[in-house]
């Protein structure tokens, strides 16, 4: 397509830059929003699509990462690129579990990325697309280093999005992101 690189992987095609038009912006504005201290400590809460990117995005600026989720697939993809994750069901206190992987002083700041709608509520906003646009392509670049070309868990066909969206919706299967090839 134009404009677009595709790459093929393993026999599938990944089309780099369509996380433009929403993971990438929205973890990159939540990094930005966190506006951790040069060196600093994070903690992401949930490691879905935008918490796993927000945890890549703050590790590229050198920031320590702490992230927590429930899911086992989505601990072990963090744990794969050396963020040190907390699993949910294993605290009776989370706070008190950072705390103490940070000397007692917590994280310097905290990204929430379980989330919620944001329409209708006004403490919440969406995600700055074209802002950040700018600031993130000159990472989409051969070398990769937020890992796009691998992030989609599955690559399927458009007759497929039917069970896909079953399975997604129960995280069976390792489902983390689609990617649908028309
Ligand atoms: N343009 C935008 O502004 C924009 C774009 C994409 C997503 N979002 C929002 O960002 C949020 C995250 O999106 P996503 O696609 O990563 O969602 P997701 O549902 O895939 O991920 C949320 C993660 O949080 C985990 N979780 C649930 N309860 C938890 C708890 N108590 N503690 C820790 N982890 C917990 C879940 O297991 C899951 O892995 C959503 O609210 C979504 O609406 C906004």
């Amino acid at each position: 397509m134009k404009g677009t690189r595709c790459v093929q992987l393993h026999g599938r095609e990944s089309a780099t830059f369509v996380y433009l038009s929403d993971v990438l912006p929205t973890a990159w504005q939540a990094v930005e929003y966190a506006a951790i201290p040069d060196g600093g400590t994070v903690a992401i809460l949930g490691l879905g699509p935008i918490g796993e990117m927000a945890s890549r995005i703050a590790q590229h600026r050198g920031h320590r990462v702490i992230a927590v989720d429930l899911v086992d697939d989505r601990l072990a993809r963090a744990r794969s690129h050396h963020v040190e994750v907390l699993d949910w069901n294993d605290h009776d206190d989370l706070g008190e579990a950072i705390r103490e992987l940070t000397d007692g002083r917590g994280p310097d700041s905290v990204i929430d990325a379980v989330g919620m709608e944001a329409h209708g509520s006004p403490t919440m906003g969406q995600a700055n697309v074209k802002h950040w646009v700018d600031d993130i392509l000159p990472l989409l670049t051969d070398d990769d280093p937020l890992g796009v070309d691998t992030f989609a868990s599955h690559h399927i066909a458009l007759d497929d999005l039917p069970d896909a969206y079953e399975t997604f919706q129960k995280k069976e299967d390792g489902a983390f992101k689609y990617v649908v090839n028309p």
